[in-house]
């Protein structure tokens, strides 16, 4: 069993990686629409592993004897005006998201929650990388994404992402 509040951290954060999910599924659209086919691959991929990352959570609340609560996902209704929006979107929920993290850590060291403690590094780590890699995306787009040409190669590089299952199991 967790602490209640760690556990109710938890199901809050669940809910958060599925939204994410959504959110990035609501991206992969958006470049699709566009045209922009490796784009929307590299969003696609992306909210498969938002959804993973829910499920990891899912599994740990198993794993630790706790009830698992599903709320209601909210609707992303996101609008852009241009293709380099949605990657500044993306960075700032990304560090939404690493927030999000950062508080269950806090209060599991709060509430001497080893476990939940190691549990959690792996999603700490991975924050860092995907904060990173948007990042990238962001100085690369900057770099070329004004140029139709180069914005045809940036694309097809994106089209290469391939998704992977999580490295952490439970
Ligand atoms: Fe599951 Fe992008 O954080």
């Amino acid at each position: 069993m967790l602490k209640k509040e760690v556990a109710e951290l938890i199901n809050r954060q669940i809910n958060r990686e599925f939204y994410s999910s959504y959110f990035y599924l609501d991206i992969a659209n958006f470049y699709e629409n566009k045209s922009l086919k490796g784009f929307a691959n590299w969003f696609r991929v992306q909210a498969q592993e938002e959804r993973d990352h829910a499920l990891l959570f899912v599994d740990y609340m198993h794993n630790s004897s706790e009830t698992v609560h599903l709320y209601a996902i909210d609707a992303p209704n996101q609008t852009f005006p241009d293709f380099k929006e949605p990657l500044l979107a993306t960075f700032a929920h990304e560090q939404f998201v690493t927030g999000s993290i950062n508080e269950i850590y806090a209060e599991a060291m709060k509430q001497n929650d080893f476990r939940t403690q190691q549990f959690l590094n792996w999603f700490v780590n991975e924050q860092g990388e995907e904060e990173k890699n948007t990042q990238e995306i962001i100085d690369r787009y900057d770099l070329f994404g004004y140029d139709a040409k180069s914005l045809y190669l940036l694309d097809a590089e994106l089209a290469a992402r391939i998704y992977a299952p999580p490295t952490l199991t439970l």
